[in-house]
């Protein structure tokens, strides 16, 4: 076999350049990776800032990575499944070790987080489990059936459905029908609540209880917007609740929902004395302070705080190549994998102990929920 001069040379100039490009990367790859101080960038896709929680929850998480000495890139999708798509799409290129999620539209991501695969880079799903992709590598969550379970039996209480009484005009709501977590807190407080509606003990007027737990997205609200659950709340009291019939709980699965039936029960002449059990979700201010004001009955506080700690634990142990810390292997299938996941406890907060939990705990302070 004759091999030129020419050739000789061209592959020797191939093999320094594969050996400069790989030296190249190397050096790139283990600075974002390892090099905290030196430049590893994190992604942060956040999905919105119009809703208090995920504004507390970006400050915070940035917070916490940039302590730990990460650099970090975030974003916010101001609700809009493309943005974020291609805000990810961003961070990908700018070759992150971890990407951390709080995705819109759970079943949205796949093909996006199929690029991140390819190009080494891990998925953490924050908040919001990922479906229909084995990209994603870790899930950090509340317990979000716990968190419909604390709803439903704080309504189950308050109202002593479980010592026989009733009937009470009740009325259900549910999340946003894109969102994974919806269908958890659903869940989680139908089978508390759904054994009361059997026995006729729960009345819904407006007939807007689903037949069974599989079709919570009928009575959903499109993006958690407060404005359409007002709207709805409006509807459903203008046309079930004339002639002195009053509704006794409604089920609202977080606080910006909450927020909307407040507004729609204030228009329709409900006082403090007449105010309905009412639930909520997120701790955000101006529930809490409603709490304390007779308002609203309860609130499910999942501390932001600690969910970003444990995501940048779980940020950490990766970049170091250590085990990550999970404790349930079993429960958040995605349709492709069961994702492994680290659940956290979340806590019912009212007007009882909000001074003890959220005050005393530097979450807020005395005055801004109104206890001043
Ligand atoms: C979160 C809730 C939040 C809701 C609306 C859910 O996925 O778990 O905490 O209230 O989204 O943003």
């Amino acid at each position: 076999m004759k091999i030129s001069l020419k050739k000789i040379a061209a592959m020797i100039t191939g093999m320094f350049l594969v050996l400069a490009t790989a030296a190249g990367c190397s050096a790139t790859r283990s600075d974002e990776y390892y090099g905290r101080s030196g430049g590893g960038t994190i992604g942060i896709s956040m999905p919105s800032k119009s809703l208090e929680r995920w504004s507390r929850d970006g400050d915070y998480l940035q917070k916490q990575l940039q302590d730990m000495g990460y650099k970090t890139s975030m974003q916010y999708a101001d609700n809009k499944v493309e943005q974020q798509i291609s805000q990810i799409q961003n961070m990908i290129n700018e070759g992150p070790a971890v990407i951390i999620v709080a995705s819109i539209d759970g079943s949205a991501l796949a093909p996006v987080l199929a690029q991140a695969k390819q190009a080494g880079i891990k998925v953490i799903a924050y908040d919001r489990l990922i479906r229909d992709t084995d990209a994603v590598s870790y899930y950090v969550t509340f317990d979000n059936y716990r968190v419909g379970q604390m709803q439903g039996e704080y309504i189950v209480k308050e109202l002593g459905l479980d010592q026989g009484k009733g009937p009470f005009n009740f009325e259900p709501f549910s999340g946003s029908p894109d969102d994974n977590n919806a269908r958890y807190f659903f869940e989680g407080a139908w089978d508390q609540l759904k054994p009361y509606l059997d026995k006729g003990q729960l009345k819904v007027p407006s007939g807007k209880a689903p037949a069974n737990v599989a079709d919570w997205q009928s009575i959903g609200i499109q993006a958690w917007m407060a404005p359409t659950a007002q709207a709805e709340m409006e509807t459903r009291l203008n046309s079930f609740y004339r002639g002195g019939t009053r509704v006794d709980a409604v089920l609202a699965p977080n606080d910006a929902l909450a927020l909307g039936i407040t507004q729609a029960l204030d228009a329709d002449g409900y006082t403090q004395d007449t105010w309905p059990v009412l639930t909520g979700q997120d701790a955000d201010q101006a529930n809490v302070t409603n709490i304390v004001k007779g308002r609203q009955s309860m609130t499910v506080w999942k501390d932001t705080r600690k969910l970003a700690d444990q995501a940048a634990l779980m940020v950490d142990q990766i970049v170091k190549g250590e085990e990550v810390t999970v404790n349930d292997t079993e429960t958040y299938e995605n349709g492709m994998m069961v994702v492994p996941t680290y659940l956290l406890e979340p806590v019912v907060i009212n007007a009882e102990n909000a001074r003890e939990k959220l005050v005393d705990s530097g979450y807020y302070s005395a005055a801004e929920i109104g206890l001043e």
